[in-house]
């Protein structure tokens, strides 16, 4: 995976992608990444990038040109025109099955934005998807740029290890993942699940999905509405409904659950 990033801030894009997994990454050659500063493609030549906007208004906006000055380079550089994001929160709110679905591009290109906005006909003129990281408003679209790049390349082929993927495993079945614990056997107190200790493979299984499913009603029923859920998960979320009070569950929980078990 070869990303592009144009952006006014290409300092903050090469600090956040060189670290950690994804700057292993980087270093081994599974992703690339180079960053493009709009800057250099000033129409005065004095760094000027953005001005007023017309019809008035509070703010500056990113002029035209020098975006589609620093995008027409690079296409020609790289001899390809990939898909152009557009980070901004006006657009389709980013998920993991996005995230799947640009892994599988061989190039991208991210457009980060700042000030009030970017004149939209170089919107018009380069971008290929519109992409927000959730209904909240930042300062820029760098670190939004820096969300996506870090979950698509998850699922490029090399960027993790074989047990870095295990981890994934649980959000692609649509649910959250379990509790885990680590030494001592006691920490101030608080055990860990005798299951986990028991060496039954069986059980621990077990005991994790409906971990995972008991979680996933708390915290984002919405969630379970989607997953796959076979038997043994209908009997445990069965048991939920049918414990006399001690399951934890609100009243407006147990609702939901009746209904999606009624199905
Ligand atoms: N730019 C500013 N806020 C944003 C958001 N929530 N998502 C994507 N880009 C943004």
């Amino acid at each position: 995976m070869n990303y592009y990033v144009l952006t006014l801030f290409p300092e903050m894009i090469e600090n956040g992608m060189n670290t950690s997994i994804i700057g292993r990454a980087i270093a081994g050659g599974y992703l690339s990444l180079e960053t493009v500063n709009i800057r250099d493609y000033s129409l005065t030549g004095n760094g000027r990038i953005d001005d007023y906007p017309y019809g008035g208004g509070a703010g500056m906006v990113m002029q035209a040109e020098p975006i589609f000055r620093a995008y027409e380079d690079l296409i020609r550089r790289i001899e390809k025109k990939p898909r152009v994001v557009y980070l901004t929160p006006q657009g389709r709110v980013f998920d993991q099955r996005m995230a799947e679905e640009l892994a599988r591009e061989e190039d991208l290109v991210f457009l980060c934005g700042h000030y009030e906005g970017v004149d939209e006909r170089v919107l018009e003129e380069i971008v290929t998807d519109h992409v927000s990281i959730g209904d909240y408003v930042l300062t820029g679209g760098e670190l939004p740029a820096m969300v996506m790049m870090d979950s698509i390349s998850r699922m490029v082929p090399g960027v993790l290890s074989n047990q870095e993927s295990g981890q994934y495993e649980s959000f692609q079945d649509g649910l959250l993942e379990y509790p885990q614990y680590s030494r001592p056997e006691d920490w101030r107190g608080k055990q860990v699940p005798p299951v986990l200790l028991s060496g039954h493979h069986g059980n621990v299984d077990r005991w994790r999905r409906d971990q995972s499913l008991f979680r996933t009603l708390k915290n984002r029923p919405e969630l379970l509405a989607h997953a796959e859920l076979d038997k043994k998960d209908r009997r445990y979320l069965q048991s939920l409904l049918d414990e006399e009070g001690s399951s934890g569950l609100t009243a407006e929980e147990k609702k939901f659950l009746a209904k999606l078990l009624a199905f």
